[in-house]
């Protein structure tokens, strides 16, 4: 069975897990160290994890923090379930009736009236940065936050797309053109059944270490650890793709940010418009992987011919990184 945490929240440009595993398992050993300066929704550490390696992932926007650190650190179930029962208890919905109030029109057509208050209950009251149970409580919220509600009940906004959140007007259009409304749903009950659909696969046995930070600091992060990353399989933001802070604005909402999509607060190299500055994007990580990887990171242990078959592949001062192209 495909491990359910790996399908936590889907992530625009994400890559599947079958990609690093293939290369986690060709390229490394049982307790070598693999890295992911870009993770995204977090499937190259949490797969090494799976795979027994240790791991560690990075990612400069938040959601993609929040998932793989709720991925690689995951709690177990009962402590999941307390919390939530602890927080349902002290949920009162009229108490946020004055800041729902305050919320661009956007929201009272995306969320019932019961459930936007609760999510703004839980958005002031998960302490994701820094409890890992509070990590995956949210991680299973942002999953949910939105999607196509009208073909499944695990979604709890009006009519949108799971991967990317649409502009605030164009939605509230999309809406009103065709008379959809934001369906009822209950955010405790609905975390209660997601924990029981992800728990069915066991968390790894080992956890990972997940820093939401600018790659180029990596230098600074993994300055005196024990063991530096043998491996590295990533895949950096693509040339004028997407723009990864405007795209997850409702996500980023959640876990505390502005009300409406934001431009280049969180990152300086959401989409990347000329090939200039994009290589100097590349040329920077190329740099930073040469201070932080082990001194042959990762001899190939197949033949030289098959590694430069691979389009993915590069080799890269004697160390063996790989790019989903
Ligand atoms: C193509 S996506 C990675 C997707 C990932 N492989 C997955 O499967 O989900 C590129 C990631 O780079 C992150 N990013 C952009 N600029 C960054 C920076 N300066 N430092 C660290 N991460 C950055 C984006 O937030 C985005 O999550």
């Amino acid at each position: 069975m495909r491990h359910r945490f790996h399908s936590l929240c889907p992530y625009f440009a994400m890559f599947p897990e079958s990609f690093a595993e293939q290369w986690i398992e060709k390229l490394s050993k049982p307790g070598d160290v693999v890295l992911d300066p870009f993770s995204g929704r977090g499937t190259t550490p949490f797969q090494a994890l799976l795979s027994g390696r240790e791991a560690i992932g990075n990612d400069i926007n938040p959601v993609a923090f929040c998932l793989t650190r709720a991925k690689t650190s995951a709690p177990n179930e009962s402590a999941l379930r307390q919390r939530i029962t602890f927080l349902e208890n002290r949920f009162v919905a009229k108490q946020w009736n004055a800041e729902a109030a305050t919320l661009p029109r956007f929201f009272a057509y995306a969320y019932a009236p019961r459930t936007l208050r609760q999510l703004l209950f839980l958005r002031k009251n998960l302490g994701w940065r820094r409890s890992e149970v509070d990590c995956m409580l949210a991680g299973l919220v942002l999953g949910s936050l939105h999607g196509e509600s009208n073909k499944s009940p695990s979604y709890l906004s009006n009519q949108m797309p799971r991967t990317i959140s649409t502009k605030p007007e164009y939605s509230v259009r999309f809406w009103i053109e065709r008379g959809f409304e934001a369906p009822e749903r209950d955010v405790f009950e609905l975390l209660r059944k997601h924990l029981s659909f992800r728990y069915e696969s066991d968390p790894p046995a080992m956890k990972g270490v997940t820093f939401e930070s600018d790659f180029r600091n990596l230098p600074i992060h993994l300055k005196g650890r024990d063991k530096a990353p043998k491996l590295v399989v990533t895949s950096p933001p693509y040339l004028d793709t997407t723009n990864f802070e405007e795209d997850q604005w409702l996500r980023l909402w959640f876990l505390g940010g502005a009300p409406n999509p934001t431009y280049r607060t969180i990152s300086k190299d959401d989409r990347h418009d000329n090939p200039d500055s994009y290589w100097r994007l590349i040329g920077d990580l190329w740099r930073v992987l040469g201070q932080v990887l082990a001194t042959f990171a990762r001899r190939h242990s197949y033949g030289r011919q098959e590694a430069n078959t691979q389009r993915d592949c590069f080799r890269f001062n004697r160390q063996w990184l790989f790019f989903r192209s």
